[in-house]
């Protein structure tokens, strides 16, 4: 037998069988999940006899990962580690440390009495990370690895009546560790279920499925092949009246399976000893001229990478949990899935089948920490020594998933660089399959598979592939057949933290050039693992929290929802950009153009419904009739005429539509009913557009009722409720304490920020940090009471070493009505070269609880947005605490801006108040509605010091930043960063504010 740094394929295996969803088959089966007996030994010497039965170990859960074994409390057997690319150990291929953790693992099997006597028995683990050796009473009889593989064993000869010995030794490391090098958590074991399973006489060894559409005609074709057939194997489609023998094809009417109308047919192999029940569903894949086509329609890959994780059970992934993410994916209008970085948990494969996703299945395999250190050298994709290895993987998967009509791409692997057994593996899977292209982006030469792929590409070079004008490759031939290729970004929007931005301008791309079929965006879920601090309160850790010497940090954390899968902002903000139908201001702002992007669905499901509203008070609603737009169509619609306008102030009145769908059918219901965000009639928003049919105006400033301010007899000022030292300080406002108020143009970095956009040039917080905005201070010049009664102070806010900064002149009134209204001009002086976070004011208010601080706004919502992350912001009327308005990212950033603010009431606890209305801004020149309202319970300076939120602790203040303008998220993190479009350069900025205290 092999060892765990031999490289060679498993040895004593079955070859792999297709996997149909569990309970399909009528063989019996027998599940060993639940308890083993468990011993983890320093090294992979572990001095136990495979004989020896572990009476009085410690038992472990099966499936799962011994260093979760107690999480989030105890970790009695090693911890987590996270690395992204980098080997956390020498590269010295094919070994690996002596120190390697190893688990044995240990369990009685006793066959029940009426476990058939007939056919074979065989052992199937569904995932063991890495490498694994099993022994029944006390010999051993497999070695198998391919951590998200599985492995089948027949023990039909080896097993006894009554008990049997279950030895599985497991290591952590093992010469498969260089080609499973995913950015992911390393963790260990039998982490998927394990499960004994009669093979019956006569049975169903292996069913190939290949239902084919033909979009012209509406006709399926069908063809089951079974491996070995017994004779006598007939294959049925009830449905359709289809009763065929294996390898017999049959052409009929279908509806066809599409990620849209995930139509399933039921189809049933009967063999003499064995019935299996599966699910076949009729689609085309095609290539042609360049275009990739689902039942001959151009489909969009409108995707996300998923990688399994629990944030208690790392890659034990609960059949729920699965649900769970595509359920939310199909709720956000995800319709793909990467299986980054290798072939998932099977079931969530048939969920993908039932609910309508795109699949990329992707092998088990990436060699990323070859790249670095000396450029691929000895890199295992391109080493003969590796061939039958890689061969096997791609093998074991395409005949465990090719069942699958969710699958429309296999995939090579990830980041595993380019050599010959790239070509190996692809000619491997065409063996096998031939209905779906290969994809792998490590080659862009692209010559073994058939769809361009890049990850992170910026929109301008997506722009250029769109058209066909890329920079050539070297090789003619090469360059020739690449031009012909469909483009996909297998990665691209990095969701790490707050952002991604700049995801419309790819989108906009995608639909724009026929070249480009989508793309992915890395990723889905943060990998926080929770864990107790020393209080006892439970947190998502990242790397190094576990004392990693040798970690990736925070990089672990880069999804679209957070690890509880709570959505974040951004997942809203795909479901705005990825929507089937999408409803988009033209360019004018005053209508609509609605298209309709289904490849395939008209919109008859869809009401148009629109309202006339100032904040949430509905002047008038009713419902356009479009008709059922074909797929494709657009139309633009404007604001009916006739619409009772109220007169113009500084908010804006809005004609707001929305495509509804009111009611499921069939095919939509799964994912459509029980949401726990349905509106109160169960409807669902496609989407929303929104045109401001009055546009604010400006505030009138001073007030019509102006009282004038007073100088007191120490010098200092009283302007209305406001009072202020002798210099111009703003003490109080309406007898609340105020700490502060000055101008602002930092942000706690996002981690997009703290990057350089596309691995060049310094970060934005790097460029910040020089312009000394983290350390900004206000030195007040003069402070005079104008010939109107308004007070006018003069100040300069600038950072050390820096001659940069922002003169600002601030005007403040008072009105009869106990308002006080700010003017504040700020004007940037220096030479400034790069963008600056913010540019506004903060003004730091005296609140114990500040938390609990009730916000009512107008403005853009109800999530948080940014310049280039917005599509989801819709403009109304909005409640929140000012807790709620934050978002709660796994490593603590710049978050919960509200921009387009004109109006929001505050309600502290002692029940007092403070109205702000705002607006028009000016920036720049241009006029904005409204501000950029943040409201935090703490200062940014503390949000950016937290490696945590669970650290973040109110300081009795409200920190509330009135900003003109704050600069967009970009994706710097991985990949390119602020696009132009949206990158804040220090300009005047005008800001226009109300304050109108209440008393409590
Ligand atoms: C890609 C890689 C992913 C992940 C991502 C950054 O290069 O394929 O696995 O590491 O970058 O989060």
């Amino acid at each position: 037998m092999t060892s765990h740094e031999t490289v060679s394929p498993p040895t004593g295996v079955l070859p792999a069988r297709f996997r149909p969803p569990t309970g399909s088959s009528d063989a019996r089966t027998l599940s060993l999940d639940g308890p083993w007996r468990f011993r983890l030994s320093p090294t992979a010497r572990t001095g136990v006899e495979r004989s020896d039965s572990g009476e009085g170990w410690d038992q472990i859960e099966v499936p799962g990962h011994w260093q979760l074994a107690q999480a989030p409390d105890a970790w009695p057997y090693g911890t987590p580690a996270y690395s992204n690319k980098l080997f956390p150990f020498p590269i010295d291929p094919p070994h690996v440390p002596d120190e390697n953790p190893t688990g044995e693992y240990r369990r009685t099997v006793t066959l029940p009495a009426d476990w058939p006597t007939t056919g074979r028995t065989s052992l199937r683990f569904e995932g063991v990370d890495s490498w694994f050796e099993v022994a029944v009473n006390g010999e051993v009889v497999a070695v198998s690895h391919g951590s998200r593989l599985p492995t089948e064993i027949d023990l039909t000869d080896v097993l006894r009546p009554g008990e049997n010995l279950l030895a599985v030794r497991v290591t952590q490391w093992s010469a498969y560790s260089y080609v499973e090098d995913q950015d992911q958590w390393w963790l260990s074991g039998i982490f998927r279920s394990v499960t004994l399973e009669h093979r019956p006489e006569a049975g169903i060894g292996h069913a190939a499925v290949t239902a084919g559409y033909d979009a012209a005609s509406g006709v399926g074709t069908i063809l089951v092949d079974v491996e070995g057939a017994a004779p006598g194997t007939r294959v049925s489609v009830p449905e359709l009246g289809l009763n065929l023998a294996p390898g017999e094809s049959a052409s009929v009417p279908v509806e066809p399976w599409s990620a849209e109308r995930p139509r399933l047919y039921e189809v049933v192999v009967t063999a003499p000893g064995e019935r299996v029940v599966l699910h076949a569903g009729f689609r085309s894949i095609a290539i042609r001229d360049g275009v990739f086509l689902v039942n001959d329609a151009p489909v969009k890959l409108r995707g996300v990478n998923r990688h399994e994780f629990d944030p208690l059970r790392g890659r034990t992934v609960s059949p729920a949990l699965m649900e769970e993410d595509v359920l939310l994916m199909k709720r956000h209008h995800v319709n793909a899935v990467r299986t980054s970085h290798y072939p998932p948990h099977p079931h969530f494969l048939d969920l993908c089948d039932r609910y309508g996703l795109y699949v990329i299945d992707e092998n088990d395999l990436e060699t990323h920490g070859f790249e670095d250190e000396r450029g691929w050298e000895g890199n295992p994709v391109d080493d003969p020594a590796w061939t039958d290895v890689l061969v096997d993987r791609v093998t074991r998967m395409v005949r465990r998933d090719a069942h699958h009509p969710s699958i429309v791409l296999w995939s090579l692997g990830n980041e595993a660089g380019a050599g010959r057994n790239i070509g190996a593996m692809a000619a491997a899977i065409r063996a096998l399959d031939r209905t779906r292209p290969i994809h792998y982006e490590g080659d862009w030469s692209s010559d073994d598979v058939d769809v361009y792929s890049r990850m992170y590409a910026t929109s301008e070079h997506t722009a250029l592939i769109g058209q066909g004008i890329e920079p050539p490759l070297a090789r003619a031939e090469a360059d020739a057949r690449r031009r012909l290729m469909p483009f996909l970004q297998c990665e691209y929007a990095h969701a790490m933290g707050n952002g991604p931005g700049g995801l419309t301008d790819y989108d906009d791309l995608f639909d724009a050039h026929p070249r480009l079929m989508g793309g992915f965006i890395w990723e889905w879920i943060d990998h926080g693992l929770s864990r107790r601090d020393a209080d006892g309160t439970l947190f998502s850790a990242y790397g190094g929290d576990f004392g990693e010497a040798f970690h990736d940090g925070t990089f672990v954390a880069d999804g679209l929802v957070l690890p509880d899968r709570t959505p974040s902002p951004s997942l809203r903000e795909v479901a705005a950009v990825f929507a089937p139908v999408r409803l988009d201001v033209v360019p004018a702002g005053d209508a609509i153009l609605v298209r309709n992007r289904y490849a395939f669905r008209d919109t008859a499901h869809v009401t148009f419904a629109w309202t006339l509203h100032h904040g949430d008070d509905v002047l008038a609603d009713g419902v356009l009739d479009l008709g059922a737009l074909a797929p494709g169509a657009t139309v633009t619609v404007a604001p009916p005429a006739g619409l009772p306008l109220p007169a113009a102030d500084h908010t804006p009145t809005w004609w707001t539509l929305r495509a509804v769908q009111e009611k499921a059918d069939a095919l939509d219901a799964p994912w459509f009913d029980g949401r726990d965000d349905a509106a109160a009639d169960g409807s669902f928003v496609i989407a929303t557009g929104q045109v401001a049919v009055v546009p604010a105006v400006a505030l009138a400033v001073p007030s019509a009722a102006p009282i004038r301010g007073s100088v007191e007899a120490d010098g200092s000022f009283t302007v209305g409720s406001a009072r202020f030292d002798a210099v111009g300080t703003l003490l109080s406002l309406g007898g609340r304490r105020v700490e502060g108020l000055r101008v602002d143009a930092w942000r706690a970095p996002t981690d997009n920020d703290r990057r350089s956009g596309m691995w060049t040039g310094p970060s934005d917080q790097t460029v910040w940090q020089e312009s000394g905005l983290h350390l900004l201070a206000e030195r007040k010049i003069s402070a005079t009471l104008d010939a109107s009664g308004a007070l006018v102070v003069e100040a300069r806010t600038a950072g050390p070493r820096t001659r940069n900064g922002f003169r600002t002149t601030y005007t403040w009134t008072a009105a009869a009505d106990g308002s006080v209204d700010l003017r504040a001009r700020i004007v940037p002086e220096g030479r400034w070269d790069g963008t600056v976070a913010r540019l506004g004011l903060l003004l730091t208010l005296a609140e114990e609880h500040a938390a609990d601080v009730d916000v009512t706004w107008t403005g853009l919502g109800p999530d948080e947005s940014y310049a280039d992350s917005r599509k989801a912001a819709v403009g109304g009327t909005y409640r929140h605490t000012v807790a709620d308005l934050g978002t709660r990212y796994t490593h603590p950033q710049e978050n919960g801006a509200r921009r387009g603010v004109t109006h929001a009431a505050l309600r502290f606890a002692d029940g007092s108040g403070l109205v702000l209305d705002a607006g028009p801004t000016v920036y720049g020149g241009v006029p904005r509605a409204g501000v950029e309202l943040s409201l935090r319970p703490w200062s940014d300076q503390a949000l950016d010091r937290a490696a945590h939120p669970h650290e973040l602790v109110p300081d009795g203040l409200l920190h509330v930043h009135l900003d003109a303008a704050q600069h967009g998220l970009g994706s710097a993190a991985c990949g390119p960063g602020v696009l132009p479009n949206a990158a804040l350069h220090p300009a005047p900025a005008d800001l226009t504010l109300r304050f109108t205290p209440s008393a409590g």
